[in-house]
């Protein structure tokens, strides 16, 4: 089934509640290949994925912004459902599914990121789209450590002004925040990491709608991967830049209400 544009699950039916007024973002971002991961573990959805399975890197993780202190693990999570359809729903380690069905590696590698492609690197690491940082608990922060959440970042921009970003940027501009919705994604690029199995994308983006008693604010930020350096701009500007970088068409990443400006 795979390369038919197959959906593990879709978006709008399995994970609305992590988008703003339930509008899943695709037009001017689908890859050929996608597939829709209603990213599920410990018995709930998380966090949602639109996951580009050709060049094995996520087009962007959507999820509610809850930052708390909490104990972070470490140990890396795979997507079963993108091996076979049929398979649990819910991340799990790789070594887990392997014991459990009758397939080996390869087979899980063949539309996702494996704990293999990401040994070794030089100049870059493991960049979360959905940081484990945005959420309060063990569970939910555990979630974030699935491969289908994470491309290849430089990664002096990955601890140095994305994290600024993720950290100060973000906490600054959602005050008075009752629900941040966010969504953030990666332009894929001309390199490639593990033989050309994984995409090394050439920009990395995040957007925010957040409601407050009073109003809908919004906010974005733009790094290319290659410089520790994230530019602030509006969600209008972030659009039209991904637009012309994608080209995929006009992109509209959240509900006509959040401002653009
Ligand atoms: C963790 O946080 C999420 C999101 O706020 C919540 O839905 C979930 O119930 C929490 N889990 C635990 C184990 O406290």
């Amino acid at each position: 089934w795979l390369g038919h544009s197959e959906v593990v699950r879709s978006l709008a039916t399995s994970c609305p509640q992590f988008f703003y007024k339930g509008m899943v973002p695709k037009t001017g971002l689908e890859p050929p290949n996608p597939a829709e991961i209603c990213q599920h573990y410990n018995n709930q959805y998380q966090f949602a994925t639109l996951y580009d399975t050709a060049r094995r890197i996520p087009v962007y993780s959507a999820y509610i912004y809850e930052p708390g202190a909490a104990k972070r693990s470490q140990g890396w999570l795979i997507e079963p459902q993108l091996v076979n359809p049929k398979y649990s729903k819910s991340m799990e380690t790789e070594n887990n599914l392997l014991n459990r069905e009758d397939i080996n590696i390869q087979d899980i590698g063949s539309s996702q990121a494996t704990t293999q492609d990401y040994v070794g690197l030089k100049g870059l690491t493991r960049g979360h789209m959905n940081p484990s940082g945005h959420h309060s608990n063990f569970t939910s922060k555990k979630a974030t450590f699935t491969l289908t959440n994470i491309v290849p970042q430089n990664d002096k921009l990955n601890s140095g002004a994305w994290s600024r970003y993720e950290v100060s940027t973000m906490a600054k501009k959602s005050k008075g925040c009752t629900t941040t919705y966010v969504i953030t994604g990666a332009v894929p690029g001309n390199t490639n990491i593990a033989n050309g199995r994984v995409n090394t994308p050439s920009h990395i983006w995040s957007s925010a709608c957040c409601v407050t008693k009073s109003k809908l604010v919004a906010w974005a930020g733009i790094a290319e991967n290659n410089k520790d350096k994230v530019q602030q701009i509006s969600l209008g500007d972030l659009e039209k830049m991904l637009s012309n970088l994608y080209t995929r068409g006009r992109v509209s990443l959240f509900h006509s209400d959040c401002p653009r400006q």
